[in-house]
């Protein structure tokens, strides 16, 4: 089977219900990205960065995932599907999607700050006082901006080697994610699903300007004739 690379970012969970982060009313409107999402808004206030999460952890237990999330499945039938999300959401996992790469983390994981290695099933809140099994203060397993980013070699090589790429929901705003996709070989075509996308049909390049349910069926239809 080809291998399909899927790159997903916070706009395939927004019909799910949850809110991306620089569309109008995202998230980084109401939070300062530098109080609640660097090492050193933690190391500053702690309380606030883990209660930001925690609001995370509790909206995503309470949301499915979309048809979005169940098209990228079902492809599964016709290709061997790699997807790398920016996402620190399940909405993937739970559709039932089997190899998913987590650029930046997972909200249901926990790991202690003294060891990014070694991670914790995390569905209720973290406390400032929350202790690891080696006496670590407990935190969200999310990469923060300034920090380093272990599935990125990984992330490399599925882009190298696919024979299609997807990307879903994304203003491709952050590296290193952004820039995956020049990691492709030459030739490879790229799908670009977005309402409202920061780059323009090219080359190798199809923009398909649509929410992700839609976008991704249209797709679909491009790549399956
Ligand atoms: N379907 C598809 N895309 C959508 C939808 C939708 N229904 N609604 C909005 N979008 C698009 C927006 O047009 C935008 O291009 O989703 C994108 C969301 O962009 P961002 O909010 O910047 O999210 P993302 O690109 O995933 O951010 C990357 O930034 O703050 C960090 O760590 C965070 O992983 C995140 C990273």
């Amino acid at each position: 089977m080809k291998k399909l690379v899927v790159l997903t970012g916070a706009g395939i969970s927004a019909e799910s219900g949850i809110s991306t982060f620089r569309d109008s009313g995202g998230l980084w409107e109401g939070h300062d990205v530098n109080e609640v999402a660097t090492p050193e808004g933690f190391a500053a206030n702690p309380a606030l960065v883990l209660d930001f999460y925690n609001q995370r952890r509790r909206q995503l237990l309470e949301v499915q995932p979309n048809e979005a999330h169940r098209l990228l499945v079902h492809l599964e039938k016709r290709f061997q599907v790699v997807i790398i999300t920016q996402n620190v959401d399940d909405l993937h996992e739970r559709a039932g999607s089997h190899n998913v790469i987590h650029l930046h983390g997972e909200l249901l994981k926990s790991r202690g700050v003294d060891n990014p290695q070694v991670t914790y099933p995390c569905t209720g809140d973290i406390k400032v006082g929350d202790k690891s099994p080696t006496g670590a203060q407990l935190r969200p397993h999310i990469v923060w901006f300034g920090e380093e980013v272990p599935m990125l070699d990984q992330a490399i090589e599925e882009v190298y080697t696919a024979d299609v790429l997807m990307i879903i929901g994304t203003s491709l705003q952050v590296y290193p994610a952004a820039g995956l996709m020049n990691y492709r070989k030459e030739g490879t075509p790229v799908f670009y699903i977005d309402p409202n996308p920061s780059l323009h049909s090219r080359g190798d390049l199809t923009v398909i300007a649509q929410k992700a349910s839609t976008g991704v069926a249209k797709a679909i239809e491009l790549i399956i004739p």
